[in-house]
């Protein structure tokens, strides 16, 4: 068969592995892989590269992706899906592997439903998609932010201070809530619950008084109450790190507290480097599966992991509604900010 492959959204540590475990498994049927570059857009215009050993061989361990990336909607641009069948047809591709969040994921499932052989690779460093346990990228991305977290300590502790850190992760707050907890921060604030800033600020002081510094976590992401949108993408998202939340914080600490405060806003930094080693086998596991799928006819479906195993998962369980942080996961946070 000849496969064609791309990447799609915000990049994050693991999409390379992905990929070599695509191009290794093909090996075993015989495939060709055909990469499209910069997501859909390279679908669109016809853009290709052949994919053998000898482009993957060295990447398991390369954050970022080969085949570049792009939010490219197909389905805003003028005859965009026509384009792609066209494509489709004009390279003589029999299938094709789209890895991406719930954007690209869902323009593969509109692309299923027009008649588009299309198996799915989830991917985000957000971890915000439904039907997967966990996606590639996240974990990296976390470590990246914890390691921050622990530098900004020794700062803040130097010049008895409050510092927030800032973080990814757009409407969910899976990254602020594991670098909160696992970074041990002494606030920790999330998009899915409106801030209290008079109980942080109470809070706050009480630390700082016990220890002569404090941390919080904030995702980009928190309701500051902002009435402007802001630059958006193609599938509507705005670019949440230009609301300066982080900075909005920190004053708000410095007005209620008097406390010397600042911010550091980790932004894009979270989403390179290498991959960790769970980010590097769950996507080449998945890159794996995602072949063994096209090969038993699993088309509209997605390579997940679901527990310890990485099942065939429909991707409109996948893209139908965002897995955001719940109110269990809420009340295990709350165990932490005493
Ligand atoms: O979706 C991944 C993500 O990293 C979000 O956490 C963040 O809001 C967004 O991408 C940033 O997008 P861009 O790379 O376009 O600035």
């Amino acid at each position: 068969m000849r496969v064609g492959i791309l990447t799609g959204g915000g990049d994050c540590p693991g999409l390379n592995p992905a990929i070599r475990g695509i191009v290794y498994r093909s090996m075993d049927f015989g495939d060709e892989i055909i990469g499209f570059e910069e997501g859909w857009k390279g679908l669109i215009e016809g853009r290709t590269r052949k994919l053998s050993l000898t482009e993957v061989d060295e990447i398991v361990s390369q954050g970022g992706t080969i085949l570049f990336t792009s939010r490219t909607n197909p389905f805003i641009i003028e005859n965009g899906p026509g384009k792609i069948k066209e494509n489709l047809d004009k390279f003589a591709i029999d299938a094709i592997i789209a890895i991406g969040g719930d954007d690209t994921l869902g323009v593969a499932l509109k692309l299923h439903q027009l008649g588009v052989k299309v198996v799915g690779i989830p991917k985000t460093m957000d971890n915000d998609l439904s039907g997967t346990d966990f996606t590639f990228g996240f974990y990296t991305s976390v470590e990246i932010a914890v390691d921050a977290l622990n530098r900004l300590k020794d700062t803040a502790k130097s010049h008895r201070r409050i510092i927030v850190l800032e973080v990814m992760g757009r409407e969910a707050g899976w990254v602020s809530l594991y670098t909160g907890i696992a970074g041990g921060a002494d606030w920790v604030l999330v998009p899915e619950e409106k801030p209290d800033f008079e109980v942080m600020c109470t809070h706050l002081m009480k630390d700082f008084e016990r220890k002569g510094y404090a941390l919080v976590v904030t995702s980009e992401g928190v309701d500051i109450s902002l009435e402007e949108k802001g630059e958006v993408d193609q599938f509507g998202h705005t670019l949440l790190q230009k609301r300066g939340v982080g900075e909005f914080i920190a004053d708000i600490i410095f007005k209620k507290t008097g406390i010397s405060t600042r911010c550091a806003v980790i932004g894009h930094i979270q989403r390179g480097g290498p991959p960790t080693v769970f980010d590097r086998m769950l996507a080449t596991r998945t890159g794996v599966k995602a072949v063994e799928m096209i090969h038993d006819n699993e088309f509209g479906k997605m390579a997940a992991l679901v527990g310890s195993q990485i099942a065939e998962v429909p991707l409109e369980e996948a893209t139908r509604t965002l897995k955001l942080v719940d109110e269990e996961w809420l009340d295990f946070l709350k165990i932490f900010l005493k």
